[in-house]
C-alpha cells in the first residue's frame, strides 16, 4: 500500500485510449492512498476510501509518499532503442546548420547507424539496451517500445529482435517490440529489390522468431514513409504482408513529407500512426473516427531544431486519441526522459498537464495494445506505480529537464529508489 500521497493523478478511460476531452479526465485526489496486492492494484483513490475497502493488516509493507505526486509508471510506446555507436558528430553539424536529410543523403542518418549495428554481436546490443533501460526506469518509464531496423539485412534485423526479446526478460522494463526492417533501404541494393526481401523473407523470419525466442509474443511491423525512404506503395505492401503473417500494423508518418501514410494507417486498422508532423485536416478527422492512436514525438522536432511541430491541439479538439512517445534513437532525438517529453508537449504541443499524463500512460499503452492492463491506478490494472519529487501535476513539465521521478514499482515491486532531492 502507499499511504499517505500527497497527489494522486491518474487518467480513468474505461476503454483506452481516450479521445478528445476525454483525455482530461484525470482523476486528481489529495491525501489519497493506493493499496497493491501481488502485481495488481485492488484499490485507488482518496486515503478515507481505501482505507475504508482495505484492511491495512493485509494491506503488505505500507509506503509512504507524503506530500508527494504519485502516477502511473510511464509507456514510452515509440523507441529505436537498439543500436551500436552514436551520431554526436550529427547533433553539432546540425547545430551549424545543416538538416537531418542532407546529412543522412551524405551518408549519415540512418545508415551510419546501420553500419555500427552490424558489427555488434547481440550480447553487445542487449548490454547497450540494458544501460539505456535501466536509465528510462529511472526516469519514471515502466514499459517501452523498441524497434528493429538498424540491422536492414535479414540476419542483423533478426539479431536486433533477439536481443529485443532478450532485453525484456533481463530487466524490469515490459517490452513490446516492434520489426522496422522497413526503416531506411541499405546501400547497394535497390528499394524493389530490399522490399521484395523484407516481404518474402525477413517478415516470416521475424514470426517464426517470435513464435519461438519470442516465446508467442508478436511484434509489430513498421515502415518509415517518408520522401528519400519507403513509398505509400511500398508501405502499403509491407503492412499487408506483415497483417497477413499476423503483425499489426504501425507506421512512421508525415514526419518531413506527406506521402499519405496517415489516411492509408487509418484504413489497414493500424495501432498507430506516429510523428504526424504534416498531417492534413481531413487525415484528422479519418484518425478521429477510428482506432488508431496518434503518436507524438515532440523531443524529435525540439531536438532537430524544426520550426514545425505536431498540431496536437486541433488533434485532441476534433476527438483524435493522442499519445506522446521519446523516439528515443542515436540521430533525430537522442531523449529517453518522458518528464522531458511531458514539458514540451505541454510547452510546444500546447497540451494541458492532465492531456500530457493520458498520452504517456493510458494512451500511449492504447498505442501499443496494453490499454488494458496498463497505464491506470485504478483496480484490476497492473501495479506499475511512480512516487515523485513534486507535490503536483503542473509541477511535472514545471520542473523541464530534470528528473522528478523518486521511487518506481513495476507488477507491485519496487525497481528504483533514490534519496529525496
Ligand atoms: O523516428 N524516422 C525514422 N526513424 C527515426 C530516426 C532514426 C535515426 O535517425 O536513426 C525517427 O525519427
Ligand atoms: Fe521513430
Amino acid at each position: 500500500m502507499i499511504y499517505p500521497v500527497g497527489e494522486l493523478a491518474t487518467p480513468l478511460v474505461d476503454e483506452a485510449p481516450a479521445r478528445g476531452a476525454s483525455m482530461s479526465d484525470v482523476m486528481r485526489v489529495k491525501d489519497a492512498a493506493v493499496a497493491v496486492c501481488g502485481d495488481t492494484i485492488v484499490a485507488a483513490g482518496s486515503a478515507a476510501d481505501v482505507l475504508a475497502r482495505v484492511d491495512r493488516a493485509s494491506a503488505g509493507t505500507v509506503v509512504e509518499a507524503e506530500g508527494a505526486l504519485v502516477t502511473p509508471g510511464f509507456v514510452d510506446p515509440h523507441t529505436h532503442l537498439v543500436f551500436a555507436g552514436n551520431r554526436a558528430a550529427e547533433f553539432v553539424m546540425r547545430c551549424q546548420g545543416r538538416t537531418y536529410m542532407e546529412i543522412a543523403r551524405a551518408g549519415g542518418g540512418i545508415v551510419a547507424s546501420m553500419q555500427a549495428t552490424r558489427q555488434a554481436s547481440e550480447d553487445e546490443l542487449v548490454r547497450l539496451g540494458l544501460l539505456r533501460l535501466e536509465r528510462m526506469l529511472a526516469a519514471g518509464t515502466t514499459t517501452c517500445e523498441v524497434k528493429t531496423g538498424y540491422g536492414l539485412d535479414l540476419d542483423s534485423e533478426l539479431r536486433m529482435l533477439a536481443a529485443i526479446y532478450r532485453l525484456g526478460r533481463e530487466q524490469p522494463v515490459e517490452i513490446a517490440p516492434t520489426f522496422m526492417a522497413a526503416h531506411a533501404v541499405p546501400p547497394g541494393l535497390s528499394k524493389e529489390f530490399y522490399v521484395k526481401d523484407v516481404v518474402e523473407r525477413m517478415l516470416p523470419a521475424a514470426r517464426a522468431l517470435a513464435a519461438s525466442a519470442g516465446g508467442g509474443v508478436m511484434p509489430f511491423n513498421d515502415v518509415f514513409c517518408d520522401e528519400g525512404y519507403f513509398t505509400l506503395a511500398d508501405t502499403r505492401e509491407i503492412l499487408e504482408a506483415g497483417l497477413k503473417a499476423g503483425l499489426r500494423a504501425k507506421v512512421h508518418a508525415d514526419e518531413f513529407a506527406n506521402l499519405g501514410a496517415t489516411a492509408y494507417a487509418v484504413q489497414a486498422g493500424a495501432v498507430s500512426a506516429d510523428h504526424l508532423l504534416g498531417v492534413s485536416d481531413d487525415e484528422i478527422d479519418l484518425l478521429a473516427g477510428s482506432h488508431t492512436v496518434a503518436v507524438l514525438l515532440p523531443g524529435t522536432s525540439f531536438y532537430l531544431n524544426l520550426a514545425a511541430h505536431a498540431p496536437a491541439r486541433k488533434m485532441i479538439d476534433r476527438g483524435v486519441a493522442v499519445a506522446l512517445g521519446s523516439d528515443f534513437n542515436p540521430g533525430s532525438c537522442h531523449i529517453f526522459s518522458m518528464p522531458l517529453i511531458i514539458g514540451l508537449a505541454c510547452l510546444h504541443l500546447r497540451m494541458s498537464p492532465e492531456e500530457a499524463l493520458t498520452a504517456t500512460t493510458a494512451n500511449a499503452a492504447a498505442a501499443i495494445a496494453r490499454g488494458n492492463r496498463l497505464g491506470q491506478l485504478r483496480e484490476g490494472y497492473q501495479a506499475d506505480i511512480l512516487i515523485h519529487d513534486v507535490s503536483t501535476l503542473e509541477e511535472l513539465p514545471y520542473n523541464l529537464g530534470w528528473n522528478p521521478v523518486r521511487q518506481v514499482f513495476k507488477k507491485g515491486q519496487p525497481v528504483f529508489s533514490r534519496s529525496r532531492a
